[in-house]
């Protein structure tokens, strides 16, 4: 296996290979290749292209060859992570061969955050017509080596039927439609495809991870079945699709377990603020590790199907210097979201920020910080010059500033998700109290001017105590009337409006431990079996999924965090095994002490940080002492007084006990970087 290919003179791509005449398909009125409209599906129709059995057979032989690759790949640890119908490519003797390795990477999981999702176009090198949903940053997932199957899904969707399942020039329709819209399948536009290959396209296209296939080894399998009976000329029917898809990947699902009703309250307050206008605010609470972020962030994908705006920064402990940088962040990750949005809307854009800063002309005074904010305001823009000012008419100044911006994109219905609020300081509770009388104060007025915000704040309890500033807000917004501040001064008694009409809605969600059902259905969905059947068939002399769902349950009391981290470390301990015999999944509890079991989360990542050699502690220790959510591999490299490899590899055995290293591809020596965030808080 070569991981790198110098492309022969002469190797066509797969692209050129079959689809060497492709015309655009016209789409008129915002219509999308995945719609129903009959204009689309006739024109879809025409453009299909029609595939003899050779050429199908052709293809499967193509792309088995590539699913081999990467069974090898996946294997070894190793995503492609750029699989398109440029990078495959077909060899003389009609065998397929995989290109553009240099974005693979070497990780279990990688995060794709809002840093990654807002700025696709620069940080997501590969083609965005094929990246996974989960790749968009968007999703509240996080990636893995089943981003290869959907990309491999769009290539293959693209030369049987002859165009892309997903097309569109505006980056975040495309977005919108990985994330939100199903495909059509390729047999009900092209009538050559076989149903049962149609099937296999679509597993590839699924949403979720969890839903597509789980090994290429199973896809192969498919691929190869549908081969030979193609070429046999024997009936397709009876081919089951993932039959032998194993599932010898040790996940646990990112799935959201036992949440549902907290989801629901999450909708229900974005879906009447978006209809009503104003301001509601939602407050997350429960302990560390309980699944207070994990929760907020579900909202995204709601958001994004709705086409609206999400944004999210965390408050830092150590984080002090500058006192709005979190308020900042959120603010910054707007203007990057619209940047990356087709030059029509970004005119929109344009315009709504320029007529915010018409009158006071203080645009200025965020350039230091949103850099973006130039290119937003765009090269003709006259920016004054900015005034000294003396320290609190300076910082008034930059609030102001501040609010006005953020209205801009509050009148197209926003989500602000400010997470970790226990370390907010005060003047930052000031800058949020005004975001909200400013935006509940706008939903009284016109609608042009109505702002749209939903205000989600997380915090971990027993940490804002009742003289944090956070609760002095939070309790003043639960007994304000609109009288409290929209008669801020005398002689604007006659704006009052009634409390309803302006009131600030507190809403609470305060998370406990998942149930013992949740902590089973986790189980059983990592081990591909049903929670609560006991003595599965195979097993009989091993302990069953109910006495395993009892111990994990009552070792971690539910903590999510704490769940997941025990079932990957019974895994590494070779308690829980992939029996290939049997193609099942098998834990054995006798040789675990249970009392010996880690008691408590603290215990667990003590214990693996005990296990790591010397060498990959000392950089752990030194990146907890550099402190900030996240520290690149040069500035740890610098701190540790070693090279950039060295360090990279010191890092290595981190990843190898599941401490969570993010990309992008360490293997290359870019720049990894060390997530301190969940388990260092706990240390
Ligand atoms: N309902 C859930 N189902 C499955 N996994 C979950 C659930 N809630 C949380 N998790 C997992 O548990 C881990 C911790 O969750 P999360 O980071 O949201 O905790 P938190 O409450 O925000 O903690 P902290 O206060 O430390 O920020 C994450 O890996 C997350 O994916
Ligand atoms: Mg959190």
């Amino acid at each position: 296996m070569t991981l790198v290919y110098d492309s022969d003179s002469g190797v066509l791509n797969v692209r050129e290979a079959f689809l060497p005449d492709t015309k655009p398909i016209k789409l008129i009125n915002g219509e999308t290749l995945a719609g129903t409209a009959p204009r689309v599906r006739q024109q879809l129709h025409e453009a299909a292209k029609h595939r003899t059995k050779p050429e199908i057979i052709k293809i499967l032989t193509i792309i088995s060859s590539v699913v081999s690759v990467l069974a090898d790949t996946h294997r070894l640890g190793i995503t492609h992570n750029n699989i398109n119908s440029f990078t495959i490519l077909v060899t003389k003797n009609g065998k397929g061969k995989l290109s553009g390795w240099h974005l693979a990477s070497r990780f279990e999981r990688e995060e794709a955050t809002r840093n990654s999702g807002q700025s696709l176009i620069k940080d997501n090198l590969a083609p965005l017509q094929y990246i996974a949903p989960e790749c968009t940053g968007r999703m509240n997932r996080s990636v893995d080596y089943r981003a290869d199957f959907y990309s491999l899904g769009v290539t293959l969707y693209e030369i049987c039927v002859g165009f892309l399942p997903f097309r569109s020039t505006d980056p975040l329709e495309l977005i919108h439609q990985h994330i939100a819209q199903q495909p059509i399948p390729p047999h009900e536009i092209n009538l050559t495809i076989p149903v049962v290959l149609s099937t296999v396209i679509m597993k590839l296209l699924m949403k979720n991870a969890e839903d597509r296939y789980q090994t290429a080894s199973g896809l192969k399998a498919d691929l190869d079945s549908i081969c030979k009976r193609l070429t046999k000329n024997e009936p397709l029917d009876t081919t089951k699709v993932g039959e032998l898809d194993d599932t010898s990947q040790f996940i646990v699902p990112e799935k959201l377990y036992g949440r549902g009703a907290d989801v629901g309250k999450l909708e229900h307050a974005y879906e009447k603020v978006t209809k009503n206008g104003g301001c509601s605010v939602v407050m997350v609470s429960g302990t560390s590790g309980i699944g207070k972020s994990r929760l907020v962030n579900e909202l995204q994908r709601k958001v994004v199907e709705n086409k609206g705006y999400f944004t999210t920064s965390k408050f830092d402990q150590y984080k002090r210097g500058f006192s709005f940088f979190t308020l900042v962040q959120t603010l910054q990750d707007l203007v990057r979201q619209a940047l990356s949005e087709s030059a029509t809307s970004l005119h929109k854009w344009r315009v709504d920020t320029s007529k915010a800063f018409e009158e006071s002309k203080d645009a200025g005074v965020l350039m230091d910080v949103i850099p973006e904010i130039k290119i937003l305001l765009g090269e003709g823009y006259n920016f004054e010059p900015i005034v000294i000012l003396g320290p609190s008419e300076r910082e008034n100044r930059f609030k102001s500033v501040f609010i006005k911006l953020l209205a801009v994109f509050a009148r197209r219905g926003l989500v602000v998700f400010l997470d970790d609020l226990q370390w907010c300081s005060g003047s930052e509770v000031n800058l949020i109290n005004t975001i909200i009388r400013e935006a509940a104060r706008s939903g009284s007025g016109d609608t042009g001017a109505m702002q749209k915000i939903l205000l989600i704040g997380a915090y971990r309890e027993g940490v804002v105590c009742p003289d944090h500033p956070v609760s002095g807000m939070l309790d003043f917004f639960r007994s304000a009337t609109a009288f409290d501040f929209l008669n801020e001064g005398p002689g604007q008694r006659s704006n009052i409006l009634t409390r309803e009409e302006t009131k600030v809605e507190v809403i609470d969600i305060t998370l406990g431990p998942l149930d013992q059902d949740s902590v089973g259905k986790m189980i059983g969905d990592t081990l591909h079996r049903i929670p609560h059947v006991l003595n599965i068939e195979g097993s009989a002399a091993g302990p069953d999924m109910q006495t395993l769902t009892e111990l994990v349950f009552l070792r971690t009391g539910g903590n999510a965090f704490f769940v997941t981290q025990l079932l990957k470390s019974l895994h590494r301990d070779g308690h829980i095994i992939f029996d290939f015999e049997a193609k099942k999944w098998r834990f054995s509890l006798s040789g675990v002490d249970a009392e010996g079991l880690p008691p408590t989360i603290v215990d667990l990542l003590v214990q693996q940080m005990r296990a790591l050699d010397d060498e990959t502690r000392s950089e752990l220790i030194v990146a907890s002492f550099l402190g900030g959510i996240r520290i690149g591999l040069d500035m740890l490299a610098w701190a540790c007084g070693k090279e950039l490899e060295e360090t990279a590899d010191g890092l290595w055995g981190a990843l190898e006990v599941g401490w969570e290293v993010y990309g992008p591809v360490a293997i290359s020596g870019a720049n990894p970087i060390i997530g301190r965030a969940d388990t260092a808080d706990f240390l």
